[in-house]
């Protein structure tokens, strides 16, 4: 049945493509379709390496229903993410800016949003394209992860929620699955608070001791009361971090719908079906468009929640068993298009928000993806391995089928390209950096717009592309790299994620100089010696990191101590705080 299916859409996807082909001829194509206001279905995965997919070159992970965007729509070979961690990157998808411009990093190692109870998030005053598709008569909806922040100052004022940057509809995770979900073996943020309570702990029966100690042996006159309180501070705290790993399960890993929690915690069993089924009616309600759909899985990231029928039934063990399940999903995603005769009015983009994770690789087994060719991973700074990951654009009957474009392009340029297609603006009051991708999607523009390309790692400039369009090579200058553990492994082993700044990385002065055309791994580093173009590659990417830093101005950094720190009151509970625990069965919208 599937199988038919797939065929049948392989002839209209052959015929779209001839289409495509003959629209992209037409010089005035991409007139015709900018502001044709096409639905709009973004899927984005949660760290998928670009190695995982079959059609970036993987011959044993089966993704079928991903491999059938690109092959009967246009495939982007040199698509990078604003940075290669989720907050930042997603930040700067859904703005079309870098993430240093809207504050959404930090500068002492808090590379993501740590807690749901956490004030910092996406500042209110940036616009993401779901406001401009909102304002364009577009019906808005973000189905899955969310992780940019939920309150400021109340439990509910939700000021960071989607529905206030632009969605009229969510269903998922504010936050973001994390090995703490399922006292996982790889836990993101369970073992630092365990040690800071159990210190707290250590530090006050210290103090209950030296007073009792003291008062017993008549050393100081301090009243009983000091002692007992300090006592029963001491035990609330080992009590609490001992169950801390539970209380983080119950206060991060939940559903909402809208503004109402609708599982906390979520029960990992449900939520892929649940959300299908969000998706479908979503789609169902929203038929006669246009509507703007994010899909944001909560695959591939551990603890890898997979349901049953998919167990065991990779050739990568759980990871695998994962990334197929997701594939799974976008077939399911893709034949509920096709059922409400949405296929050919809908643009749709499939991406990871980073490269794959290499520190989570336990002994011989990986939960982690994998990067393909490209050196480094999730977190990882400026490597490719971190940023560069796949990009699909699939829209039959308008983009050609079976292209490949090997230009430089870059999450944020979704921004532009779906206001552009909505008949909307982008803001003139701020600086935009992704660019308009129709042209090269269409085959009416050879190159991207993207000359340069800057890579952050939180607020620090680490790395930057120069594509030098006469020459048609793609150049890379290192200015700060991580210090890798063990040396060469690409990763920061025993650490969750490599660092940005401080003394595990490496300030090059020199910088790092790659020809990324000819070594895309970046394997061999040029010198004045080996490259007669050292110097004038420098001199032409050093000067344009100083025009792009003119064009930054100073913001309120939402990762730094103060807007990562947890709150008490700002963490939502859908029962008496501590105990968040709530059911509620209700139907989908
Ligand atoms: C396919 O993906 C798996 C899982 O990440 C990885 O272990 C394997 O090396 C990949 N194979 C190829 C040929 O890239
Ligand atoms: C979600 O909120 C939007 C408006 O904010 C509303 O139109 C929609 O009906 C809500 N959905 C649900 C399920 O409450
Ligand atoms: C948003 O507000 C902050 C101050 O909180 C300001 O620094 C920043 O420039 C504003 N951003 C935009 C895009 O207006």
């Amino acid at each position: 049945m599937l199988h038919l299916q797939r065929s049948c859409l392989c002839f209209r996807g052959w015929l779209a493509g001839m289409l495509g082909v003959l629209l992209s001829l037409a010089p005035s194509a991409s007139s015709d379709v900018s502001a044709s206001q096409p639905n709009i279905l973004l899927l984005m995965a949660d760290d998928l390496g670009i190695g995982d997919i079959g059609c970036y070159g993987n011959n044993t992970m089966r993704t079928p229903n991903i491999d059938h965007l690109a092959e009967f729509g246009v495939k982007l070979t040199q698509h990078v993410s604003a940075a290669s961690l989720c907050t930042p990157s997603r930040a700067a998808f859904l703005t079309g800016r870098y993430p240093v411009r809207s504050g959404m990093v930090s500068s002492i190692g808090h590379r993501v949003l740590q807690w749901t109870g956490a004030s910092g998030g996406l500042p209110t005053n940036e616009t993401t394209f779901a406001k401009i598709l909102k304002e364009k008569g577009y019906a808005t909806g973000l189905i899955g992860k969310w992780h940019l922040g939920l309150n400021c100052e109340s439990a509910s004022d939700h000021c960071h929620h989607p529905l206030h940057h632009g969605f009229d509809y969510f269903y998922g995770m504010p936050f973001s699955m994390m090995g703490d979900c399922a006292r996982w073996e790889l836990s993101e943020k369970r073992v630092d608070l365990e040690q800071n309570l159990n210190f707290l702990f250590q530090v006050l029966a210290l103090v209950a001791l030296t007073l009792a100690a003291g008062k017993l042996m008549h050393l100081i006159s301090v009243s009983w009361m000091p002692v007992i309180w300090s006592a029963l501070l001491a035990v609330f705290l080992l009590t609490t971090s001992y169950f801390v790993g539970a209380l983080i399960v119950h206060a991060d890993c939940f559903l909402m719908r809208n503004h109402t929690i609708m599982e906390q915690p979520m029960r990992f069993q449900r939520v892929t079906p649940l959300m299908l089924q969000e998706v479908k009616s979503f789609l169902k309600r929203n038929k006669l468009g246009p509507f703007l759909l994010v899909v944001s899985f909560l695959h591939v990231h551990i603890p890898l929640i997979t349901m049953k029928n998919f167990l065991g039934k990779s050739a990568h063990g759980l990871y695998g068993d994962n990334v197929e399940e997701m594939d799974w999903m976008v077939g399911q995603i893709l034949d509920a298009l096709e059922m409400e005769g949405l296929t050919n009015s809908t643009l749709v983009y499939f991406t990871s928000d980073h490269g794959g994770s290499l520190e989570n690789q336990l002994g011989n087994t990986q939960y982690g993806g994998w990067n393909g060719l490209y050196k480094g991973g999730k977190g990882t700074g400026g490597w490719e391995g971190g940023i560069r990951v796949p990009g699909i654009f699939h829209w039959p009957g308008v983009l050609p089928a079976g292209r490949v474009i090997g230009e430089p392009t870059s999450l944020m340029d979704v921004f532009p390209t779906v206001v552009q297609l909505a008949g909307g603006e982008v803001p003139q009051d701020r600086v935009i950096d992704g660019r308009d991708l129709l042209p090269l999607l269409l085959g009416t523009a050879q190159h991207s717009d993207h000359e340069f390309l800057m890579h952050y790692c939180e607020q620090f400039l680490h790395a930057a592309r120069w594509h030098q369009r006469d020459r048609g090579t793609l150049w890379k200058v290192h200015f700060v790299t991580p210090v890798f553990q063990p040396e060469g492994a690409g990763a920061c082993y025993g650490r969750k994620v490599c660092p940005c700044s401080g003394e595990k990385v490496v300030h090059h002065d020199p910088p790092l100089l790659f020809d990324l055309s000819r070594d895309p791994s970046e394997a061999h580093v040029l010198t004045p010696a080996s490259e007669p173009l050292f110097y004038q590659v420098m001199e032409r990417v050093q000067q344009a990191v100083r025009e792009h830093q003119q064009t930054l101005s100073p913001v309120p950094l939402q990762l730094d101590r103060l807007g990562n720190l947890w709150r008490p009151w700002l963490q939502p509970c859908c029962g008496p705080f501590p105990l968040c625990w709530c059911l509620r069965e209700d139907d989908p919208q």
